[in-house]
């Protein structure tokens, strides 16, 4: 059976922020064919040559690759919009004590899927999360997605220090809980991964150094952590580690630089960080609801990109203020605008799809609409609410019909979503 779709279908044939806004494309209609796009074109055409497609007519809407978001908690679900503190209090005061719920594995169960359902409401598609110290925290998810068909990567959360009894494991058990579930998830139907030290602050240099050997063993995973989020937090892993020349190089020196390596916030880097992280190909995760919400700074998109580094887009939840991809494009937009880089729309979507599709190194999979991709698609309304429909009336262009969406929608946008070719809702 396949499903053709008819719509405006964008979709990117290169980087808007090297080709310019020229990079998307538009095209009349898509074909599903056995959980992939088979192929893109004019809807008089496809369905010429595949009369016995099932089509559905999404009229004026907006088919695009689902959003991909690149750096989440899932355990911070319930505790998302936390009132009033910066990093560490934050994670001391809020987030912790959330996490120590995880030991439940009732409860790990039911926050993965109203996570899921939760983000797929929003239109997103495909995530990368952080879990808990807790191996069935990363289980929880698995199995949510894996009932779900989606894409997703995830990995326990390691920690031996900094943290409160409960929350930390061991430089050893934290290795072997994660080699574990690596060898339990990685590559099963679409599941990945993820070698998961939180940040240096919580692990001890001998546990840091266990994830470095956990991470040569096996190259085909992604690593992620958190980079040089704020101020405080960076001299603080001074003290922590004395002989570092900077916050990357306590991962560096312990073989946690790489490519396949994912660095949240990466707001404060020095010129080192920025050129190691660089020569790597290693990936930055702006998290912008995140940066404004805890106080953090702000991310240096228009540079950082110039320079040639490859970036994804995420919502951080829940130190994120929203699970909307959506709301997380209007935020780095905002941030781009305090940083005087006005990022267009083109580079928004990107960033949102195929943007963060790469800097998980899964581009030739997710995150665009080209045959031969996994078939995860969002149907998104343009005219969802009174203040975007009034809007985009005078619209002339896509990128005026888009724009208004992009800073004021939110899971009210999203009117359908598949998943591996399979309507979702
Ligand atoms: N740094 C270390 N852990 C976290 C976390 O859970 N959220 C954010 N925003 N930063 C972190
Ligand atoms: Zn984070």
């Amino acid at each position: 059976m396949s499903d053709l779709l008819l719509g405006r279908v964008l979709s990117f044939t290169a980087d808007p922020f090297v080709a310019g806004p020229e990079a998307a494309r538009l095209d009349e209609a898509v074909l599903l064919q056995g959980g992939r796009i088979a192929a893109v074109g004019g809807a008089q055409a496809l369905r010429a040559a595949h009369p016995g497609a099932r089509v559905t007519d999404y009229g004026a809407r907006l088919i695009s690759a689902g959003f991909v978001d690149a750096h989440v908690h899932y355990p911070q679900t319930a505790m998302i919009a936390s009132w009033g503190k910066r990093l560490i209090d934050w994670l001391n005061l809020y987030t912790f004590p959330e996490e120590m719920r995880f030991a439940d594995a009732d409860y790990a169960a039911n926050v993965a899927g109203r996570y899921l359902d939760l983000t797929l409401a929003n239109g997103t598609t495909s995530v990368c999360s952080y879990c808990t110290i807790h191996p069935g925290s990363v289980d929880a998810l698995m199995l949510a997605a894996q009932a779900r068909g989606q894409r997703i990567w995830a990995g326990k959360t390691c920690m031996d220090r900094n943290a409160p009894e409960g929350l930390r494991d061991t430089a050893q058990t934290g290795h072997d809980q994660s080699a574990a579930l690596l060898a339990r998830w990685h590559g099963v139907d679409r599941l990945s991964y993820v070698i998961t030290p939180r940040f240096s602050p919580t692990s001890t240099p001998e546990q840091l150094e266990a994830m470095g050997a956990l991470w040569a063993a096996n190259p085909g995973c992604l690593m992620q952590t958190h980079l040089s989020e704020q101020l405080d937090e960076i001299a603080w892993v001074k003290g922590l580690f004395p002989q570092a020349r900077d916050y990357l190089d306590t991962y560096e020196s312990f073989g946690l630089l790489g490519h396949g390596g994912l660095y949240g916030h990466a707001i404060h880097l020095e010129p080192r960080e920025k050129d190691r992280l660089r020569e790597m190909d290693a990936s930055l995760i702006h998290c912008p609801t995140s940066n404004t919400f805890i106080g953090s700074g702000l991310f240096d998109m228009g540079g950082l990109k110039a320079a040639g580094h490859r970036v994804g887009l995420a919502t951080d939840t829940g130190g994120g203020s929203s699970f909307s991809m959506l709301r997380t494009m209007a935020a780095a937009y905002e941030v781009g605008q305090l940083r005087g880089r006005a990022l267009h729309p083109a580079e928004l979507w990107w960033l949102a799809t195929q943007g963060s599709a790469r800097s998980l190194l899964a581009d030739e999979r997710i995150g665009n609409i080209a045959p031969g991709l996994e078939a995860d698609l969002v149907v998104i309304d343009l005219g969802s609410t009174p203040a975007i429909a009034q809007a985009t009336a005078r619209a002339e262009t896509l990128w005026q019909a888009l724009f208004p969406t992009v800073m004021m929608g939110d899971d009210r946008a999203i009117h359908a979503v598949w998943i591996g070719g399979r309507l979702r809702g």
